[in-house]
């Protein structure tokens, strides 16, 4: 990794020691090692934890079946595990361990935990293990390992990948002053939108009326109504990946009118005429030959969200569904937390609830997983 340009920095677990020499390990790295034989509660000392802040990637390499366990469940009693629980960065581990523990079912749903919340790996591979037996459990080869380091810190896993996002709420117009919304801010779809292009996608937002600013790196397209942004999205067509995050007014008003409505006389209520609007979601995921290749719906529900979500996921015909409790007490509208559930043909991943920044982000590494191929 040094040849290649990185500035390394090696924390050693008390077991690693026993394996290598932290003097070895140093001189290698080019860099001080950090230990475990410091006290957490050290002023001086806890600054050592920021160092899992201050760098692009972390590797756990060999990742064991015991760290694997503390990652997934939040241990921190070295400095090892305390470093990961503190990292807001992406973790690549490379697992290994002998193949029966590999293969129990701890470890499986241990591992299947910390993918789904983003963390990446490489190997295990199949050959002979420590202890002279063979199997599934032999840790990635150091040129594998660095492969997949490389990937994730590419110029971006998503550079050449087309991306779509739909965000904010539509406006129906009633006459040129007045129109049908909703309370959408838009601030999930357009954290996604910059989630993708911070990770090298060239996306095109299409925002309906929102009260935030138009984020960096991308083509913003601003729209109104329905019609306005499915005229929008097909406009950019083709693309690899489209995420309609958007709030859209099921319906538009039909005898909408052209001068401002005036009361009458008689003082009787106009009658509003409301029209099915198309749905952009459903429109793009049957696009025939100009399908995205990943098609991503949301679904707000105030109630069994899990199984509207899936009814949605059938019914519109989409690759996944980012579900959201939306109910008054999840406090997800118009606020910074969100609590997802994921359908995808594979089944339903429970994320905890995190910020709609860390939803954007987390999802964005899992489009680049499916698009680009996981490392
Ligand atoms: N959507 C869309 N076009 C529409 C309506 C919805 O693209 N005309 C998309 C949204 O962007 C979201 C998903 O469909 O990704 C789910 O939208 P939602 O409003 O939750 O579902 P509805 O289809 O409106 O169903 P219901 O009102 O029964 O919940």
């Amino acid at each position: 990794m040094r040849d290649r340009g990185a500035d390394v920095r090696c924390i050693l677990t008390g077991n690693a020691t026993n394996f290598v020499t932290p003097l070895a390990v140093q001189t290698l790295a080019g860099n001080k090692v950090f230990e475990n034989t410091f006290s957490l509660t050290d002023e001086h000392e806890i600054g050592h934890i920021t160092l899992a802040r201050d760098c692009d990637l972390v590797v756990v390499a060999p990742a064991t079946a015991n760290l694997l366990a503390k990652m997934a469940h939040g241990l921190a009693d070295d400095l090892a595990s305390t470093a990961l629980l503190v990292t807001d960065k992406p973790i690549l581990v490379a697992p290994a361990m002998n193949f029966r523990m590999w293969g129990h079912a701890a470890t499986s749903a241990n591992m299947a935990l910390l993918k789904s919340r983003g963390v990446h790996a490489v190997g295990p591979n199949s050959g002979m293990l420590a202890e002279g037996e063979s199997g599934l459990g032999r840790m990635a080869e150091p040129a594998e390992i660095l492969a997949a380091i490389e990937t994730l810190l590419a110029a971006g896993p998503l550079k050449g990948v087309k991306a779509l996002v739909t965000s904010g709420p539509t406006y129906e117009p009633i006459d040129p002053v007045r129109f049908i919304g909703n309370r959408s801010s838009g601030k999930q779809g357009h954290a996604i939108a910059t989630a993708l292009a911070r990770l090298g996608a060239d996306v095109t937002l299409i925002s309906g009326p929102v009260k935030l600013a138009d984020p960096a790196n991308m083509r913003v397209i601003h729209v109104e109504t329905a019609r306005e942004m499915l005229g929008a999205a097909l406009g950019c067509l083709p693309m690899d990946v489209a995420v309609c995050a958007a709030a859209v007014a099921d319906w538009t008003v039909s005898n909408a009118s052209k001068e401002k409505r005036k009361k009458d006389a008689s003082g009787q209520a106009p009658l509003i005429e409301l029209a099915a609007n198309p749905d952009i979601l459903a429109t793009l995921s049957e696009k025939g030959s100009a399908r995205p290749r990943l098609v991503v719906g949301f679904a707000a529900e105030t109630e069994k969200v899990l199984e509207h979500a899936r009814a949605k996921h059938q019914r519109k015909g989409c690759d996944w569904i980012v579900a959201n409790d939306v109910s008054p007490q999840s406090g997800t509208f118009g606020g910074d937390f969100n609590s997802i559930h994921l359908i995808t043909a594979s089944g339903v991943e429970d994320w905890p609830r995190i910020t709609k920044a860390d939803v954007a982000e987390r999802l964005a590494w899992k489009i680049a997983d499916v698009l680009k191929g996981s490392p």
